[in-house]
């Protein structure tokens, strides 16, 4: 990880849960994190941790709904102003609304297709291009997708979430054959999404409680990011 020291990550959704968790790793290992959400009071407490804590990064926390492009787009202006630009992206910000097929709200649809597909894009190709206009040829894009992203399951509640997450794996696709024509060596990478569902199995649940789920999926993001940043060779991607 030493050469990542000081180097910036920007992780979408740090406020709570998985993001929350690989920005507080990051940070352990000297990262200069940017972490957005739109409760940044919450990635400011988890800032001061880290702080007391006295990891060798910093995590520098970010008020974004990624709902709104000119957001994004403010805030990929502002890590260039104040930190050069991006060098690794970690797009986990995510949501599953419960709204069926045949009876869901075209609002909660569109909710997800905003956050779970719409920024990842956008903060997809911000991030590259960042890297491009400063010559960076070993940065990561990470998509932290699901197991619902390579199936249905038969629970009406998330199928439109599972569409969405299905996109996911489309653009990761679509992003690593770009990136290999552009003959880069920056890496686009996927979650498998195998682990996480323990999190469920567990019974993690919302509202920023600490649980066992929490320290295996943190154990399994760490371990898995860790594995990206060191072996980058890891699949053709
Ligand atoms: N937990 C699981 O079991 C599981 C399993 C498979 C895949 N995943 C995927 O893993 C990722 C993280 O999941 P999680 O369980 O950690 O989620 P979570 O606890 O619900 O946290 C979601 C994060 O996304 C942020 N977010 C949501 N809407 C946003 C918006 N409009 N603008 C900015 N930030 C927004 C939230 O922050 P604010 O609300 O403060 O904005 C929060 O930080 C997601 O992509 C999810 O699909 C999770």
């Amino acid at each position: 990880m030493e050469r990542w020291t000081g180097r910036v990550a920007l992780v979408t959704g740090a406020s709570v849960g998985i993001g929350a968790a690989v920005a507080r790793a990051l940070v352990q290992h000297g990262m200069k994190v940017v972490g957005c959400a739109r409760s940044v009071d919450k990635i400011e407490k988890l800032a001061a941790e880290c702080q007391s804590a006295g990891y060798p990064g910093t995590l520098i926390p970010y008020k974004c709904d990624l709902s709104n492009e000119e957001e994004i787009l403010s805030m990929f202006s502002a890590i260039k102003t104040l930190h050069q630009g991006v060098d690794v992206c970690i797009n986990n910000a995510g949501l599953a609304r419960p709204e069926p097929l045949l009876s869901g709200k075209t609002e909660g649809w569109r909710t997800m297709i905003d956050v779970n597909v719409m920024a990842v894009s956008i903060c997809t190709r911000e991030a590259y291009q960042s890297m491009k206009e400063r010559n960076i040829d070993d940065g990561h894009i990470i998509n932290i997708n699901s197991m619902n992203g390579h199936s249905v399951v038969p629970q009406s509640v998330v199928h439109f979430y599972s569409a969405t997450k299905y996109a996911v794996t489309a653009l990761t696709e679509g992003l690593r054959q770009e990136l290999r024509e552009a003959k880069t060596h920056i890496r686009a990478t996927v979650s498998t999404g195998r682990v996480l569902p323990l999190c469920w199995l567990c019974g993690w649940q919302r509202a920023g409680k600490f649980c066992g789920a929490e320290i295996w999926g943190s154990l399994f993001v760490c371990f898995f990011l860790g594995f990206l940043l060191l072996k980058e060779n890891y699949k053709s991607y």
